[in-house]
């Protein structure tokens, strides 16, 4: 079903991410993933490429500079055209007391969950297949479900939620699906290691 569909994964290197972007290389797709860290761009390359990508494209690139992942989605329409999938799922993530945290501390998950998938929603929206494209924002259960020491990121991932909602209503009349989808807590991931096995 998936054979030469195009596939757009942010954050795609690593955890549930890769998880996602490696079932899509295995059902024979064109995979293109976008992280920070050169070295964890090209083990993630490799690794698509083993598992039977059609073809695959690496980024190293920050979801808050717009221009770069801009740059990004525009070299992956020019080689692949049309996009098919877009997955946004850049995110940090720490345990910290509001009263204690710095105003950059929130600031910088707001900016990676939140503005990022702004950023990679707007520069994708020219390169989306319409009608027919879907996108799948990775949310977490913080959106709804109110977490101490985690207010940066239950705000961002209510804001990833609302914002999710709001383009499913605007690009509905393009044919363009919007999701957003909340993992369980997945063992062996960043996020676990960050929340509960805390040593
Ligand atoms: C308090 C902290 C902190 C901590 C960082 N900061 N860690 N404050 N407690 N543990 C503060 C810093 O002091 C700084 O503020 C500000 O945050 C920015 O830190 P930087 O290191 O300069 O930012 P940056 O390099 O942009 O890194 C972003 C990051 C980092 C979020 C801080 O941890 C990161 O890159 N994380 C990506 C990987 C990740 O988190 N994966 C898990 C996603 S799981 P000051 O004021 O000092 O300048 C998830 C949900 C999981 O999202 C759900 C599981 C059930
Ligand atoms: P992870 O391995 O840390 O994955 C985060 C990915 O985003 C990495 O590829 C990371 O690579 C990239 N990234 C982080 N900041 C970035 C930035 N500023 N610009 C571009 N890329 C950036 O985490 P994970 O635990 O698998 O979580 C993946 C997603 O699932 C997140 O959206 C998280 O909120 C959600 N989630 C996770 C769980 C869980 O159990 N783990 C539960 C619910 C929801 P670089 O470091 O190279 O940038």
């Amino acid at each position: 079903m998936f054979e030469n569909a195009t596939v757009f994964v942010a954050g795609g290197t690593s955890g549930i991410n890769l998880g996602i972007a490696t079932a899509f290389a295995r059902a024979g797709a064109k995979v293109a993933v976008l992280s920070r860290r050169p070295e964890k761009v090209e083990a993630a390359v490799a690794r698509l490429r083993e598992a039977g990508a059609a073809d695959v494209l690496g980024f190293a690139a920050d979801v808050r500079d717009y221009p770069a992942v801009a740059a990004a989605l525009a070299q992956t329409r020019a080689r692949w055209g049309e996009l098919d999938v877009l997955i946004s799922g850049a995110a940090g993530n720490f345990l910290a007391p509001a009263a204690g945290m710095s105003s950059n501390a929130f600031r910088s998950v707001m900016e990676i969950d939140l503005l990022g998938t702004f950023h990679v929603m707007r520069a994708a929206y020219e390169h989306l297949r319409k009608p027919g494209a879907s996108v799948i924002n990775i949310t977490a259960a913080q959106s709804w479900m109110p977490s101490p020491f985690q207010a940066h990121v239950c705000a961002a991932k209510a804001g990833v939620d609302q914002l999710t909602r709001t383009l499913a209503m605007e690009w509905g009349s393009d044919g363009i699906r919007v999701n957003s989808i909340a993992p369980g807590p997945i063992e062996g991931t960043e996020g676990v290691a960050r929340l509960v096995h805390l040593s």
